[in-house]
């Protein structure tokens, strides 16, 4: 089993380097996969109510045989759940079909800023927490100006802001802003999805010299930023694979050169829709 290593986050809890992403998957095929990657080492785990897979990975969790508290089990409220009460509902419903009684880890999935209650949604999230159903608040999607807000408003910053962060989107300057904010960045989509540079030469050069995947190169440089990918996927193998990048290193140049592929004036530029609403 690889030794992932793990972060310090602002509330003093910890978050392995290396999580496991389960959306697309749904019925038999999360559970299956949620099962291989706790077998393989995984002990991130990273679900939304908009996935619709919960009952599945809390399947998984429990046949596993994986102690509860080695596990670190993510979950995000959806938009549609934004109202203090909603919010507050959406996790206990959350808990119910993980079959868990504290969730480690819980996110505003999307500001949704034309809605406005994104501050809302917060101010549940932080007594969420004091009751103990939640051991860490964070949120997803937000950029600067969302961050602020929530925590000028309510005085507590949150642990994690999880972003669209990979090689053709390296979010430079939100990067900075959550550090800067003593924030985690995690980042979704941490391969590029369908886009994955495999083929680049800033990707494959590395591959090549330390005998390892193009996939296993980007998740080595998404640890090397700091941030925490948590990739997806189905087949065990892969999972395996992409868990295993603490036995080599990129050079400086190395990093510098994956990283440039998604600068504005880089080759391979683009995220998502910048919309900051529920996609
Ligand atoms: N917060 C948000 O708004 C948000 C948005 C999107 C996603 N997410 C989270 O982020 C997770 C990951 O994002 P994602 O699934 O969009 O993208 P991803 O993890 O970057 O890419 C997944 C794709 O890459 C393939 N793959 C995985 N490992 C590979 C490897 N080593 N070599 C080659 N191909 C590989 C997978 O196929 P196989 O399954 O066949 O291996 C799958 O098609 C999601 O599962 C979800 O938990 C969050």
């Amino acid at each position: 089993m690889s030794d992932v290593p793990t972060y310090c986050l602002n509330d003093g809890t910890t978050l392995p380097a290396i999580g496991f992403g389960t959306w697309p998957m749904k019925g038999p095929e999360a559970t299956a996969a949620v099962l291989s990657a706790l077998e393989a080492g995984y002990r991130l785990i990273d679900t939304a109510v908009n996935y619709d897979n919960e009952r599945e990975v809390g399947d998984a969790l429990r046949k596993s045989g994986v102690a509860r508290e080695e596990i670190r089990v993510t979950s995000k409220i959806p938009g549609r759940h934004h109202a203090y009460d909603d919010a507050v509902r959406s996790t206990h419903e959350s808990l119910e079909k993980l079959g868990l009684d504290h969730l480690d880890l819980h996110l505003i999935h999307w500001p949704n800023p034309s809605d406005g209650l994104y501050p809302e949604t917060w101010r549940a999230l932080v007594d969420l927490k004091q009751q103990g159903l939640v051991t860490t608040i964070g949120v997803s999607n937000f950029t600067e100006e969302h961050l602020r807000r929530i925590i000028d408003e309510s005085g507590v910053t949150p642990a994690v802001n999880q972003i669209e962060l990979h090689p053709l989107f390296p979010q430079e300057q939100m990067r900075a802003v959550n550090a800067g904010l003593g924030i985690r960045t995690e980042s979704w989509s941490p391969l590029g999805k369908r886009r994955a540079p495999f083929g680049e030469p800033a990707v494959r050069g590395p591959a090549d010299r330390y005998g390892v995947s193009p996939g296993q190169v980007i998740l080595r440089w998404q640890v090397q930023l700091g941030a925490v990918p948590v990739p997806k996927s189905r087949a065990p193998e892969r999972q395996r694979q992409n868990l295993d990048v603490f036995g080599f290193a990129l050079t400086d140049d190395e990093m510098a050169a994956i990283t440039a592929l998604g600068r504005p004036d880089g080759r391979l530029f683009g995220g998502d829709p910048d919309t900051h609403e529920e996609q």
